[in-house]
């Protein structure tokens, strides 16, 4: 079997073109802050990227660096103007944050109807509960892909390996609001290969790149690689062995171009969202 590539760049792009002509349509200009500390490179990249495509959006959006040395409480001044700035409807604080920064302060900072990357504990909370507000935009997009991939969750097996609150948690919850049989696994997990290998629906958010392999996939399974690592060469590549798992899965993202345009596609949605909700 080949695998179809589910092409998070071309959905992305055919979202992104539904959102901007919502967004022309607008009396008021959905605005996005994002926040970077510091000058780590990934990070700069990413951010620079979401300035990008929230202006192609159409969106308004402002970018705040501040020195890697700013403290906590200098931080969570900037956040509390955000948050007050009835012009700004998304706050984005882009992580990692420096050592001298919680995390969990931060986004104890954010307003959940601002939170437009659906991290505070507020909108994590209400997701657990099943009424969100604002989902996390990776597993807001894988959701979109699997949907692309013709194939519905409800009455699956699903495996999501990973258990952070940004990707693997939230992930969880939306395939079994899906009415999948959802099993989360980790590092601690024994066995991981034969857990993986019941799964219709793979999930990979490890962080640890090419460390799914096509031996641990039932055939025609849909696998969703979340991961984006570098290796040692400077090649990209996801948390999956896409080639091997390719001549075994039903469909597969591919890494660059799978899950990562589908986060940034449902950043701009999410601001879009939040500005709708604040302000119907
Ligand atoms: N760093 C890596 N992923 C993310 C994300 O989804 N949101 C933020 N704010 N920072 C990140």
């Amino acid at each position: 079997m080949t695998a179809t590539i589910l092409d998070g760049t071309a959905v992305s792009k055919r979202l992104m073109a539904a959102l901007t002509e919502r967004v022309a349509g607008m009396a008021r200009k959905p605005t996005l802050a994002v926040v970077l500390v510091g000058q780590d490179p990934a990070s700069q990249v990413y951010v620079k990227r979401k300035g990008k495509v929230a202006h192609e959006v159409g969106l308004g959006h402002r970018q705040i660096d501040l020195p890697i040395d700013t403290s906590e409480a200098d931080l969570l001044k900037v956040v509390a103007e955000l948050a007050a700035d009835d012009d700004v409807d998304g706050i984005l604080v882009q992580f990692p944050v420096p050592a001298q920064i919680r995390q969990s302060a931060v986004l104890d900072a954010i307003p959940a109807e601002k939170d437009v990357d659906g991290l505070t504990t507020a909108n994590l909370g209400r997701l657990v509960q099943g009424r969100p507000l604002l989902v996390a935009c990776t597993p807001k997009g894988a959701m979109r892909l699997i949907a692309e991939s013709g194939v519905d969750p409800a009455g699956k097996r699903a495996v999501v390996i990973g258990r952070s609150n940004i990707v693997g948690r939230p992930m969880a919850l939306l395939l079994e609001q899906a009415n999948a049989t959802v099993t989360v696994a980790h590092s601690r997990t024994p066995n991981l290969a034969d857990v993986v290998r019941e799964a219709d629906l793979v999930v990979a958010a490890v962080g640890r790149p090419e460390f799914v392999k096509a031996s641990w996939i039932k055939p025609g399974a849909v696998v969703i690689d979340v991961g984006i690592n570098r290796t040692p060469e400077g090649k990209l590549v996801g948390d999956v062995a896409t080639a091997e798992v390719s001549e075994v899965a039903g469909a597969i993202t591919p890494v660059p171009g799978g899950v990562g345009p589908m986060t940034i596609a449902m950043l701009m949605e999410n601001t879009v969202e939040a500005a709708v909700s604040r302000r119907p």
